[in-house]
């Protein structure tokens, strides 16, 4: 027993020890994120107008669980002071949090009035993070698309990049005097995919093979074209920094064949590539647009089902962003499927790809949430090799419980894990990670997962009439990470 004991001992140290005694560089940040729909509350107060959640929960409380909406959520249009004491007393350099569309401009299109107490709002809190020695990290959006123009067509029609590109230099002109970090997106492929192709998230649709395509084309020319206006126009006064957050799941082959290989490279380029090939490289991967123009072509259709960009915007979009977001939670097994097992048309059946996971990955209360942590490190070094060792913040991580527990001590071991190899990839290997984001700072809503699924560092009762934020033991050891910049054990 004693042996066995001081085996597993070793063993942890040869994994975890060496690294603990590493320092987080100087200057790499750390902090935490939400986003306005999922936090706020206040869905109809003082002038905002109904976005796509606001909709979909209203019209059909059956597609979330719980039948639950965030109508109040976690109150933080009247509670943000408290919110900002609690991240004061976690010490975090910085919150990513995001704006609502439809709280500052109502009417949502271009040449429409601002609306004065939702420009207030995010001035005070912007001010109240300063004040408190916090700096603000923008996501400008956060899928909450104005309903108004969901009846346009949304992200499927191409004059919102006009309407987005206005609200955006909205927010530049109202805060970039203090906000020197914006991010244009968060996570397309959960707009796109699953906003227009699998029906997962507003406005629900399911355009297979065809609407995610058209979605995103619109989505990254609408990145590129303000990510241009704030290079021009605001950078050279306000001097800040603008990029995109994109999500990317690792994939490891299902075994050591070169087409299992093959299958996880693959499906890493359908499913990020896709989104950051355009920005970092130019243009989609190569093989997600061999792949669709061969399938269009073999479903008899005359043009391709992805888009293409003009030359023009190839180098509009080509080197838009100054630094990558990076949203990452977990990895899944790779290999390649019959092709009828997928529908057709899809994004799924352009990919080709069949997902499992290993059963010895511990799972969380979400069901696509797994614990792994070596995927992490192979994915920064992926993007290291693949774009240059671009500069990276992961603008989120996190871990799903499903209790009312503030004990959390799998949330402690997913972020303890997590930042290991993070510490791995930066002194090893050189990768050029600047920051890391917990999601979240507290329990919110889950998008259709309502209140089921909770990321909080924080624990927040949804029946408590005062939302009393109650911090979790993660939010203590997350604290005593930043303060000693260390993954020290207790
Ligand atoms: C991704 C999203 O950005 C966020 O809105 C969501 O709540 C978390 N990940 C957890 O699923």
């Amino acid at each position: 027993m004693f042996y066995i004991h001081i085996f597993l001992l070793l063993l942890v140290q040869y994994s975890y020890g060496d690294v603990s005694q590493r320092v987080f560089p100087e200057g790499f940040k750390f902090g935490v994120a939400t986003a306005a729909y999922q936090i706020e509350g206040a869905w109809n107060e003082d002038g905002k107008s109904e976005n796509i959640w606001d909709h979909a929960t209203h019209e059909n409380p059956e597609w979330i669980d719980g039948k639950t909406n965030a109508d109040v959520t976690c109150d933080s249009y009247h509670k943000f002071k408290e919110d900002v004491k609690l991240m004061k007393d976690l010490g975090v350099n910085f919150y990513r949090f995001s704006i609502s569309w439809t709280r500052v401009l109502p009417d949502a299109v271009e040449g429409s009035k601002l609306n004065e107490k939702g420009v207030a709002y995010y001035n005070n809190l912007i001010d109240e993070l300063i004040a408190n020695g916090i700096e603000p990290y923008v996501t400008i959006f956060h899928w909450d698309t104005p309903q108004s123009l969901e009846t346009h067509g949304g992200w499927l029609n191409d004059t919102i990049i006009d309407n987005y590109v206005y609200y955006a230099r909205q927010l530049f002109i109202s805060y970039g005097d203090r906000v020197k970090k914006w991010i244009t997106f968060n996570e397309p492929q959960q707009i796109c995919e699953q906003g227009y192709e699998t029906a997962q998230k507003a406005p629900f649709l399911k355009l297979h093979g065809v609407g995610d395509y058209q979605c995103f084309h619109n989505v990254v020319r609408a990145h590129g074209k303000i990510y241009r206006i704030y290079d021009k126009e605001f950078r050279p006064v306000q001097g800040g920094e603008i990029g995109i957050t994109a999500d990317a799941v690792y994939a490891f082959p299902k075994t050591n064949s070169v087409s299992d290989q093959m299958a996880a490279e693959q499906f890493i380029e359908f499913y990020y590539g896709w989104f950051i090939h355009p920005i970092m490289i130019g243009n989609y991967p190569p093989i997600v647009i061999e792949r669709v123009d061969e399938l269009s072509k073999q479903e008899g259709r005359v043009t391709s089902r992805l888009p293409k960009f003009t030359e023009e915007e190839i180098d509009m979009i080509k080197g838009s962003s100054d630094f990558l977001g990076l949203n990452h939670y977990t990895t899944i097994l790779a290999t390649f499927g019959d092709p009828d097992s997928f529908p057709n048309p899809s994004h799924d059946r352009d990919c080709g790809v069949l997902t499992s996971r290993d059963p010895s990955w511990k799972p969380s209360a979400a069901p696509w949430l797994y614990e792994v942590p070596t995927g992490f490190y192979h994915l920064l070094l992926w993007i290291k090799e693949h774009y240059n060792n671009p500069r990276v913040i992961i603008t989120e991580t996190g871990w799903a419980g499903s209790g009312e527990e503030l004990d959390d001590p799998d949330r402690v071991q997913y972020i303890r894990n997590y930042l290991s190899e993070l510490l791995k990839a930066i002194y090893d290997d050189g990768c050029n990670v600047i920051g890391y984001t917990i999601w979240s700072l507290m329990d919110n809503f889950e998008w259709t997962y309502g209140y089921t699924n909770k990321f909080g560092l924080t624990y927040i009762d949804f029946e408590d009439p005062n939302r009393t934020r109650i911090p979790r033991t993660s939010y203590k050891v997350y604290q005593k990470i930043i303060s000693t910049r260390r993954l020290i054990s207790d």
